[in-house]
Order: C-alpha cells, then structure tokens, then sequence
C-alpha cells in the first residue's frame, strides 16, 4: 500500500529499507514534523549525520586526511554515476550545478554560427543568468515560453531550435511548479539541429529514475541538497562520453589536471574522462554527507520511491480535488515529479499558517510547494490536506 511501507521481513533476515515507514525512523524530524519541503532540502538522516560528523572527527584525529578526502571524491563520482545508470569517469564532480553548467559554456565557441543558447522558461535562474552571461562571449539567448495553461508544447522548442542553436537546457521538472520536460524528445529535436541537450535534473534525480542510457539528453546535471539528502555545496555533471572529449572547458581547476598531483603550472592538460569538468579541491565537508545520503537512497531504490511518491501524489490531488484547490502541476504522470504546485491568494502566509502547525512547506511566484519523499507516508499527506482544509481561504 503506498505510503505504509514495511520493515518486516517473513525469513526474519535483515530487512530491506524501503519507503514510508522502514526508512522514516532515520529521520528524527518526523517526530515532530511533517516535512514536505525535499524541493528546497532533504529532511537529515541520521546516517547523513553520522557522516558529516565522521568529517570532523577525522580532522580532529588526523589532521589532513587528504588520500581519504580523494578516495570520498571518488565515492561520490560512483554514487552519482550509479544513481544515473553511467560510468564514474562520464561524471564530474562538481560544487553546485552554476559550477558545472559554467564549466561547459567556457567549453562551447560562440563566436561564429552556431552561438544561440535556448532555455526553457522553467529553468533554475543559474542556469538563465550563466547563458545570459555569455552574451559577452557572443552568445544570443532564445527563451521558451510557457503556454496560458502553464505547459511548453515541444513545438515551442521546436520554433527555438536551429543549426545556430549550440545548447538547449530543459530542466527535468521545474523548481518552480513542478512540469516535467519531455526531455527525449527535446533532444531529439536538438541533435536534429547539431545541438546539445542539457538538463539540470536537481528536481528529478533521487525521487524519479534518471537513466542516461535512456533520457537521450548529452549533459546531466544536479546536486545533494533536495532528493539525494546531502548537504550544499555538492553536485555533478554526467556528459555523454563522445561529447565531452571534444569539449575543453577553459573554466577549470587542477582538480581537472590529467595528473592532479604533477602540480605544473606550465600548461593545461585536462584530463581525458569527465573529470575535466572538476575544479579545485574536492568540496570535503560535504563528500562525508552527500555519499552518505546517495548511498540510503540507492540501498531503497529510486524505482520504490518513484513508486511510493507517486501513490501518495495521486492523494494529495484528490484531496486538493475536494478542497477545490487549483494545482497548477499538471496531472498526468509523465508531466510531473515528486514536486506538486498549489495555487495560492497569499503563499507566504499559507506557509506560514503550516509551519505553525509543524508542517514544512515552500513557496515559489504564486504557488505554494508541497514535495514529498520516501520518509512521507499517507498520515502526512492527510495532516497536509487538513491544514490546507483549516486555511482554505489562502488557496486561489
Ligand atoms: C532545478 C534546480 N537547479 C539548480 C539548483 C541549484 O543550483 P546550484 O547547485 O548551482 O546552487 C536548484 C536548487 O537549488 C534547482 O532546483
């Protein structure tokens, strides 16, 4: 039954985590708090918390552990090369997805034909503001417009797309209300045009199956802080293997180095795998808890929690059905994720009036957020439907 979840286990072996309420007891702030906000931030796990510490204990113990810090920087290239079905050197590991997306723009010449970057209206504002950037490079940046029912048809990206286009960047789902690209199909359209397909997948990866063998898209990108329950300052950048070696990002660090510690400062050699995309020193502080959180994810299985989010979504709309409430994420499951979007009169004050009743939500433009995990199970959505209930006047 979606959302109960269940550690019991008939050989009496040790049982599977699974979602709902297995895995809930890693999280203490389900004591006392309905959390639906893994849009903005993954609630913490005490495995998670144990890791961070292990950071510091280290530290303390040892000093410099700097063969360790390497060898967590590579368990973090397998963890998110695993969660996306690729190689670890098809992988960068990166500080945020600016870092990354900024590191493949470097790499892109745009001064001659082919200097458009086209950009959903749905995209995070790094990615918009890093293509606008570029227009100091020479680049010309096409928007793709929403329609009045808030979808982007593919003919709209269509129109954009050209042989002068060189990247589209289609984010998965949107932070701001929760559409889900199409994105095969929007890179089938950008390879018809010679163009490259990114998609910032921060509001996807860990809640829904990213498969790079499958999405069609060249560039991956995404970070720990939402679905994966790590801490900021930790992302990565997949980059399909036939593309990235005829990519030389110019923004880049010796952590990119084909031979880190060579320690050459008379020439640049980016390494051959995706590496080349890394910066500087690992982001250490946050390898401890990020590998840590991958790492509770994958032992539950993104399919399960696919699975188990989608159950208590199909809740949460029926109850919003009653309360008449009008969702501004689209229905069907293919056109959205983890993340459901409610239209609000006042969504700081419908936030405010949850969070008294324990109840963590977020808002974006107009919409109140409501994003559910593998720690929610039905209780929560029925407390979230309630509330919604007692404050009906704050919903459009
Ligand atoms: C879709 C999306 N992309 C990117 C980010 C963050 O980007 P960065 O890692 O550069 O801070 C977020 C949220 O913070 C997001 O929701």
């Amino acid at each position: 039954m979606p959302g109960q979840g269940s550690n019991e286990h008939p050989t009496g072996q040790t049982p599977r985590l699974t979602p709902g309420l297995s895995v809930r007891a890693e999280f203490p702030i389900f004591e006392h708090t309905t959390y639906a906000n893994s849009c903005s931030q993954g609630a913490l796990a005490n495995r998670v918390r144990a890791a961070a510490e292990e950071w510091l204990a280290g530290w303390d113990e040892n000093g410099a552990e700097w063969p360790f810090w390497v060898e967590r920087n590579e368990a973090a290239r397998t963890a998110f090369a695993t969660l996306v079905h690729a190689q670890p050197d098809d992988v960068a590991v990166t500080t945020s997805v600016s870092q990354g997306v900024s590191a493949l723009v470097s790499a892109l010449d745009l001064t001659g034909e082919r200097k458009r970057i086209v950009v959903s209206e749905y995209e995070f504002p790094t990615v918009g503001q890093i293509a606008h950037a570029q227009e100091l490079r020479g680049a010309e940046v096409v928007h793709v417009r929403p329609e009045d029912d808030g979808r982007i048809p593919l003919e709209r990206f269509a129109d954009a797309i050209d042989e002068r286009t060189a990247l589209v960047c289609c984010t998965a789902v949107s932070f701001r209300s929760g559409h889900r690209h199409d994105v095969s199909a929007i890179a089938e359209l950008a390879h018809a045009s010679g163009a490259i397909l990114l998609a910032d997948s921060y509001q996807a990866i860990g809640s829904m199956e990213i498969d790079v063998r499958a999405i069609g898209a060249d560039v991956i990108t995404g970070g720990t802080v939402k679905y994966l329950l790590g801490s900021a300052g930790l992302a990565f950048m997949w980059l399909r293997p036939e593309l990235r070696s005829q990519l030389l990002p110019t923004q880049t660090g010796w952590f990119a180095d084909e031979d880190i510690f060579a320690m050459s400062i008379a020439d640049y050699s980016p390494h051959a795998s995706a590496r080349r995309f890394d910066s500087g020193t690992p982001p250490v502080p946050s390898l401890y808890p990020g590998v840590a959180g991958m790492d509770l994810i994958s032992e539950v299985g993104v399919p399960a929690i696919e699975e188990h989010v989608r159950g208590l979504n199909d809740r949460l709309l029926a109850g919003l059905d009653n309360l008449g409430a009008r969702v501004m994420t689209p229905r069907a499951a293919n056109e959205h994720g983890a993340l459901i979007c409610v239209l609000s009169t006042d969504p700081d004050a419908l936030v405010d009036a949850l969070a008294a009743e324990r109840i963590v939500t977020s808002t974006r433009d107009s919409n109140l957020r409501i994003s559910l995990h593998l720690y929610n199970v039905e209780e929560d959505v029925d407390r979230i439907v309630a509330a919604l209930a007692a404050n009906r006047v704050l919903l459009a």
